[in-house]
């Protein structure tokens, strides 16, 4: 299924009797991946010679209506004797769709409107791009015949929006429920309340909007560039409870279910804002202006757990979910460690600690609702101090809290960063638009299996699905949603709704080219990385060549090796690039004389330890050593703004000792290296670096000691030089920053360390 782009099979048949006709018919390029789909001789031609049979199935009818309006069928002619019928099969579950395309008819079957929906979104993808802006020509279009037998893997396939850190208005909300739909995916995970806004209507309580969904103003640039500058504008909104009525209704209408997230203990200073008796202190604050984790959370106290239940009976009435999200994460405790009324609860309630007092919490609330008929979704955190009875676990911070609760015997939704956060970077060029940091690449979305392996058959029935979650501190416009979302859920989409055994990357990747001229005509505002170059440095000791590929095949890359801009004059790479010495190399992907994206460039810088033998006496945390140690002397720097790329590795509370092996005695007279520093996401520059060095390998000596100071930056580099010295061994050791000091983001937690590419001289 490779390179299908344009992978239009040809027909030659007779039509009208008379004349030869060419015909094409477009062959099926579904996302997601259909469980069986057979093709079968033949094609279906969709004119006015069509009608539509839905009587069991009016409203999707009328779905279905629009769609063939829009292929150009615009009147049905009375001596039609082509059927497109949407029919009832009891047999069916839940989901899941039948899809029959014969010379005459055209039939979807269903037990239920899900099902029919999913198959109306099926025949959607089979139409020609033109169907989405009505533009088709008038005219036949060819639909090839064919079975299809669809179902979902998993029950739960959701998308998150945070609309606290930025507002998006109705209109946009709906579009993001119509792609949700065309991705067979079931619900909108609605993240309402936040920190920096609380955005939904509550009569009871006008401030939370009045005051409470506005913030003076806002961080401009990335939460890591210091010192922190901000815009001077108000910036807020909110949505009225018409607007969400409307547009649970809509979702409604297309089978998703919208549920709302209503965060609490924690990420509540915009309601606090509004009403300061609900925090520990009760001093006036402002909405937060800035992104992260905010120390000021609900008070346990009667008043406030009157105020929640106040809020939650008007969400109620204008969800209708079985599901209220209640947050659960990320509530730091140290205002209830000051409070004297939270350490006495503590005492009453025969509670641990915080971490109990944060149960007692949640159970609190679970209680409650689920006194009204609804339950509880929470972030892992949820289950710190134990978990509330009926809970289903959202887990984020990796899979962990996910196996946990699904051993409890509880329902569990994997949303994990590594796999599921859109808010990352997708692509490791350096004209990618900001981004909190991080780096999630289709490719290993689309590897994701929300199964963890450490469930048991009995414990993974307790997988509920998987959620993609786009969180929007670096969204400040629809457009850059679009932009991070798109094409990531469309791999999620189908790990969560396809079989394992009928994915495969490449195959996705070209029915993804296909599906993106739908965007287009969409007016959607993709990431577009199919025609990306990417670059390898195999580790060869002796004879350094650099690799380029791209995912397409049946396109050329071309390429320099002096720094300049390729063009379509410049050699068509066909095999490894040799390099002898410190160059730059560009590269792009040409269709005949046409780049497609954007330009690849790397620099190699040689040095003594170019393709050495590392050792480490720890490995790098298992998330953050994509290049492995041999990132450390492989000539490449890691990006500037990038900590997760291939080559940055990333320690957790552990020092950093690594041996290189230069392979002989080899002169040398410096060792430079570098250190990120993003103190927002837990990452610090370390105390000190230290080398030593060693002839066999055992005994070091001569250790050269360089203190690093504090500094404010993003990239510290840290150099030792010295009187030159004969070594095979040096041995360079890293002293970590060690705890996270009070007052800045994860404090108490041990502060993460990345060192970048070793440089020996
Ligand atoms: C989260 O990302 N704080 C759930």
């Amino acid at each position: 299924m490779k390179n299908n782009l344009l992978n239009l099979i040809l027909l030659a048949i007779g039509l009208y009797g008379c004349t030869e006709n060419e015909v094409f018919v477009q062959e099926p390029q579904l996302i997601p991946i259909p469980q069986s789909l057979e093709r079968t001789d033949g094609y279906f031609e969709l004119n006015d010679q069509v009608y539509l049979v839905a009587e069991s199935f009016v409203e999707e009818g009328e779905f279905l209506q629009k769609l063939i309006t829009n292929a150009g069928v615009k009147e049905i002619t009375d001596t039609a004797s082509k059927s497109i019928r949407l029919e009832k099969n009891e047999a069916l579950s839940d989901e899941e769709y039948t899809l029959t395309i014969q010379e005459k008819d055209i039939a979807i079957a269903a037990s239920t409107s899900k099902g029919i929906y999913h198959g109306i979104q099926t025949f959607r993808q089979l139409l020609p791009p033109c169907v989405e802006d009505a533009s088709c020509n008038e005219g036949s279009i060819y639909l090839p015949n064919l079975i299809i037998k669809d179902a979902p893997r998993f029950g739960y396939r959701g998308m998150h929006l945070d609309v606290g850190r930025h507002f998006f208005d109705v209109e946009d909300i709906k579009k993001y429920i119509d792609m949700i739909a065309m991705l067979k995916m079931n619900t909108f995970h609605w993240h309402l309340t936040e920190d920096q806004g609380w955005r939904i209507e509550i009569k009871k309580y006008p401030k939370l909007t009045s005051v409470g969904a506005y913030r003076n103003e806002t961080l401009v640039g990335h939460y890591n560039d210091q010192p922190h500058q901000f815009d001077g504008k108000r910036y807020g909104g909110f949505y009225t409870q018409e607007q969400v009525k409307e547009i649970v209704a809509y979702a409604n209408g297309l089978n998703i279910t919208v549920i709302p997230e209503i965060e609490l203990p924690g990420h509540s200073q915009a309601a606090i804002a509004a009403y300061p008796h609900l925090g520990c202190t009760g001093e006036q604050i402002d909405v937060a202006t800035k992104w992260g984790i905010f120390e000021e959370i609900y008070c346990p106290k009667e008043e406030t757990f009157q105020f929640l239940q106040d809020v939650l009976d008007e969400v109620m009435e204008l969800f209708p979910s079985e599901y209220i999200h209640i947050g659960g994460d990320e509530a730091p405790k140290i205002r209830w460690k000051q409070s004297d009324f939270c350490q006495e609860l503590i005492k009453k309630e025969g509670l641990v600690d915080e971490h109990g007092l944060q149960s007692y919490f949640i159970k609190r609330i679970e209680t409650y609702l689920n006194s009204k008929g609804r339950k509880i979704i929470g972030w892992d955190e949820i289950l710190e101090g134990g978990l509330a009875p009926n809970a289903t676990v959202m887990s984020w911070r990796g899979v962990k809290g996910a196996v946990d609760a699904a051993k409890q015997g509880h329902q569990v939704i994997l949303s994990p960063t590594s796999h599921c956060y859109f808010d990352y970077y997708q692509h490791d060029g350096e004209e990618e638009p900001l981004a909190i940091g991080g780096f999630l690449p289709l490719e290993k979305v689309y590897g994701f299996e929300p199964i963890p392996s450490e469930l048991n058959v009995e414990e993974s029935k307790n997988v509920w699905g998987t959620q993609g979650n786009v969180w929007t501190e670096y969204m400040p416009d629809y457009k850059k949603v679009q932009y991070m979302a798109y094409p990531r859920m469309m791999a999620l989409s189908e790990v969560a709704w396809s079989q394992k055994e009928n994915m495969d990357y490449l195959d996705f990747v070209s029915r993804l080219a296909h599906f993106q001229e739908r965007l287009d005509v969409m007016g959607i505002n993709y990431a577009n990385h199919l025609y990306e170059v990417h670059g390898n440095l195999p580790n060869a000791q002796e004879q350094q060549t650099f690799e380029l590929s791209t995912l397409l095949s049946d396109k050329d890359i071309r390429y320099t090796t002096n720094g300049k801009q390729p063009t379509k004059e410049s050699p068509v790479y066909s095999y490894p690039i040799p390099v002898g010495k410190s160059v730059t190399i560009k590269a792009a992907v040409f269709e005949d004389t046409k780049q497609l994206g954007s330009t690849f460039s790397q620099d190699l810088h040689m040095h003594k330890a170019v393709g050495k033998e590392v050792s480490l006496a720890i490995a790098p945390n298992k998330t953050y050593d994509a290049g492995g140690k041999q990132a450390l002397v492989n000539s490449i720097n890691g990006s500037n703004s990038r900590f997760g790329d291939q080559e940055w590795l990333g320690f957790w509370g552990d020092n950093i000792e690594a041996v290189i092996d230069l392979g002989e005695e080899t002169p040398i007279k410096e060792v430079k290296t570098r250190f990120f520093n993003a103190n927002g996401q837990w990452i610090y520059a370390p105390k000190a670096l230290s080398v030593s060095f060693s002839l066999d390998g055992k005994t070091f000596d001569k250790a050269q000691h360089v203190a690093i100071s504090k500094s404010d930056d993003s990239l510290v580099p840290v150099t030792a030089t010295f009187e030159p010295v004969s070594t095979r061994y040096l041995k360079i050791q890293v002293e970590k920053y060690g705890l996270i000091p009070d007052g800045k983001q994860g404090a108490g937690n041990q502060a993460w360390t990345f060192i970048d590419e070793i440089h020996v001289n």
